[in-house]
């Protein structure tokens, strides 16, 4: 089932609460919501704008509130363009869609691959414990061991995203007539479809 209407009007009043309740209280998070209500370019960078060049900048040098109304500051070259509301609130729809179904349906994936094969259940289960005995669960020290320094978990996750791939295919249009692709010379328009 796709994303219904009525998820999306779930999301969107949810993220309009989420941004109501930041307006309203003093002090700043770190997290993804305040870097997007926080984030800026100048409209002149934006008209001359390339790929490469235009980076959104995340100093505060207004209130969030004025940040919120979208466009602001006074003069010609320094008009900042911060995210509109609508704005915010697809980029965090996105985030919500694009980190909930990867990740669930990998875990619920893993672990009936792991019940599958109780041999390569036992070989994980022994460098888990090997590896993290003896380390506090919240500290920095374990994320990074759980994240790079067990090759076997490592490659669990993989088999598990090549047999059961979260995302399938991604898609670009290219803009540049002529683009060279490896052999393949390409008009603007095209649409270009990868395997990941
Ligand atoms: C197994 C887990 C995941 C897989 C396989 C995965 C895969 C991908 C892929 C292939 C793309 C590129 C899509 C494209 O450029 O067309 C992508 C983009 C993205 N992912 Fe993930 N992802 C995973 C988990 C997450 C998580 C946990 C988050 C956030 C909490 C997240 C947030 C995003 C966002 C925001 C984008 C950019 C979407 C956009 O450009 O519009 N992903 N992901």
């Amino acid at each position: 089932m796709g994303f219904t209407e009525r998820a999306f009007d779930y999301f969107a009043k949810l993220t309009k609460s989420i941004l109501k309740q930041r307006r309203e209280s003093s002090g700043k998070r770190g997290d993804l919501v305040q870097l997007l209500m926080d984030a800026y370019v100048y409209e002149n960078d934006l008209k001359n704008a390339s790929y490469e060049n235009l980076t959104a900048n995340t100093e505060q040098e207004e209130s969030t509130e004025e940040a919120l109304k979208g466009v602001t500051g006074q003069s010609s070259n320094k008009v900042k363009r911060t995210l509109t509301e609508n704005e915010l609130i697809s980029q965090l729809i996105v985030f919500f869609v694009a980190g909930f179904e990867t990740t669930s349906s990998t875990i619920t994936n893993c672990i009936f691959e792991l019940v599958s094969n109780p041999s390569v259940q036992e070989r994980l289960h022994q460098e888990l414990t090997t590896s993290l005995a003896g380390i506090d669960p919240e500290s920095e020290q374990y994320y990074d061991v759980v994240m790079g320094q067990i090759p076997y978990l490592d490659a669990v996750v993989k088999e598990t995203l090549r047999k059961y791939p979260a995302l399938v295919r991604f898609d670009r249009t290219n803009k540049i007539d002529g683009y060279k692709l490896g052999n393949l010379t390409l008009d603007a328009g095209v649409l270009v479809e990868c395997s990941p």
